[in-house]
């Protein structure tokens, strides 16, 4: 029998997870979630890719000086100048690792680099010799592993660990290879790299067939020590493994893989609906682990089995990843000590302020419904993630809707310029209160999309809106809260204006405020 290893986790949720179309975080978002993610203990922290713009070097920047315990790692090519970058991003944290790659693959050497064989290999020893230089911790990928000759990628590991490569990556970087094909692959390398054993063997695979997990685990079995992979499994295209399956298939299938990992899985529920709510992107019902509908049983012959032993349908508890099975329902009388045990049985951990802040804001929910679940004050804290310093703060909205009248709705915003008031009519009473609001600040807002949905169910049920607007090739998401449901509808829309006046650059928010800022 084998030793049981124990895996690092390598999170890419804020640099591949970042490339997902429509996703922007901001250099506070991005602190945010790596202090997730570090209490989630991630071995690794891919911050972001420093030279691709000025935003990403400040994130990187910013998590690197604020988030202790993990390995911070920060995204460069093969070359100097986006290596000093990283290297300039990364110096004040605790563990930096900068991670330094080339494509090895024939296609990609012909149509995107256009070099031979012979000078990508000595580009990626320069680089890593280079990177050595300023940490002691220096990741190699060779992009697009899978299509490349197996023999090349031999030679090209061979001479970047002699360099001083401390972990080399093979990314299945379209997400083309089957499961036993990158096993073998994986198995290979381990046979034909002469001084493997100086390194660790780390894959990053994306899910374009769907295969993403499979192979991430297929190459756990041959040998690898590092698995990339994101929350929710976001990331380019059809994303990156996700972070929440392989763990959890590690986790229940120890004895399987004979393999653990480091992760205190109590906390991937939270961090899933932290990363969900502050990229925009949710999460479908039926995704494995961390979809709405993961742990429910539909049918009664299920539910039959689940009352009298869970483990005839489920093969691991909610309780495991964070959710509690039989929660308890907090309403308008309870105390601040039941709000405060509440929160802290639901894995958060919130300092003196924030604590009084939310529990306000709990004792208004309640006094407009009944009862509060999880989900309730899981969103109140969502919302407070995604509040964003205010260009603008919806002071109050009044709406006239019905059907034989036109829907007309006044809106007045305060901001540091002064008060801004304005009313329109519009085809119902959420078009109405987004014309506006959009009167009122005074430009055009390009509305992608719009969404409304029930936080709990009942009548009083909390409705949660997200909007998407467009602004200079960026999408940025908002979202808002209310029992009212055009009410959150209006608090999202002023919340998603906001943070897109926060990331956009002081050029554009020059041309959307007309030169007033
Ligand atoms: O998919 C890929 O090949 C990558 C590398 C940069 C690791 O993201
Ligand atoms: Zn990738």
């Amino acid at each position: 029998m084998m030793e049981e290893r124990v895996i690092k986790i390598f999170d890419t949720t804020l640099r591949d997870g970042e490339q997902t179309p429509g996703v922007c975080l901001e250099a506070r978002e991005k602190v945010e979630i790596a202090q997730s993610l570090a209490k989630l203990k991630v071995d690794i922290i891919e911050a972001g890719f420093p030279i691709a713009s000025p935003g990403d070097f400040e994130a990187v920047r910013q998590v690197a000086e604020k988030v202790k315990g993990p390995i911070i790692a920060a995204l460069a090519r093969a070359n100097m100048k986006d290596i000093d970058a990283a290297w300039q991003a990364l110096k004040k944290a605790e563990h930096p690792r900068i991670h330094t790659f080339i494509a090895t693959s024939d296609i990609h050497l012909e149509y995107k680099l256009k070099m031979t064989r012979e000078q990508v290999l000595e580009q990626a020893r320069n680089a890593v010799r280079y990177a050595r230089k300023f940490a002691a911790d220096v990741e190699f990928s060779a992009e697009d592993a899978s299509r490349s000759d197996k023999d090349f990628l031999c030679e090209i590991f061979t001479a970047v660990i002699d360099a001083g490569a401390t972990t080399i990556n093979i990314p299945d970087t379209v997400g083309y290879t089957m499961p036993d094909e990158f096993g073998g692959l994986i198995r290979y390398i381990r046979q034909n790299v002469p001084n493997v054993d100086k390194a660790v063997i780390s894959v990053h695979c994306h899910d374009d067939l769907g295969m993403a997990v499979a192979n991430s685990l297929a190459a756990v079995r041959n040998g690898a020590a590092q698995v990339e992979c994101a929350m929710n499994g976001l990331g380019e295209r059809a994303g990156n493994a996700s972070l929440e399956e392989v763990v959890m298939a590690l986790n229940t299938r120890k004895a399987y893989y004979e393999a653990t990992t480091n992760i205190a899985t109590k906390n991937i529920y939270r961090t899933s609906r932290l990363v969900s709510a502050l990229s925009g992107v949710n999460v479908t019902p039926t995704k494995a682990i961390i979809g709405d509908n993961a742990f429910a049983h539909e049918s009664g012959i299920h539910q039959h089995g689940v009352l009298n032993n869970s483990l005839t349908y489920e093969i691991m508890s909610p309780e495991t990843i964070g959710i509690s099975r039989n929660s308890l329902v907090l309403g308008k009388h309870s105390g601040r000590h039941a709000f405060e045990d509440r929160l802290r049985d639901m894995g958060y951990e919130l300092d003196a302020e924030a604590m009084n802040s939310l529990f306000g804001q709990f004792k208004a929910l309640a006094d407009r419904k009944k009862t509060l679940f999880d989900r309730d004050i899981e969103a109140l804290i969502t919302e407070k993630a995604t509040d964003k310093p205010e260009w603008y703060r919806l002071v109050y909205h009044n709406v006239v809707s019905g059907n034989q009248t036109v829907a007309t709705a006044s809106v007045r915003l305060e901001t540091s310029m002064g008060v801004l008031e304005e009313a329109r009519c519009g085809d119902g009473p959420v078009d109405a209160v987004f014309k506006a609001i959009e009167a009122a600040v005074g430009f055009p807002v390009q509305l992608k999309d719009y969404q409304l949905k029930a936080v709990t169910a009942g009548q009083d049920a909390l409705g949660e809106a997200i909007t998407w607007i467009e602004c200079d090739g960026k999408v940025f998401s908002g979202r808002g809260l209310s029992t009212d449901v055009i009410e959150a509808s209006a608090r999202a829309y002023v919340n998603t204006i906001n943070k897109m006046m926060a990331v956009c650059d002081y050029s554009v928010q020059k041309k959307v405020v007309g030169g007033n800022c």
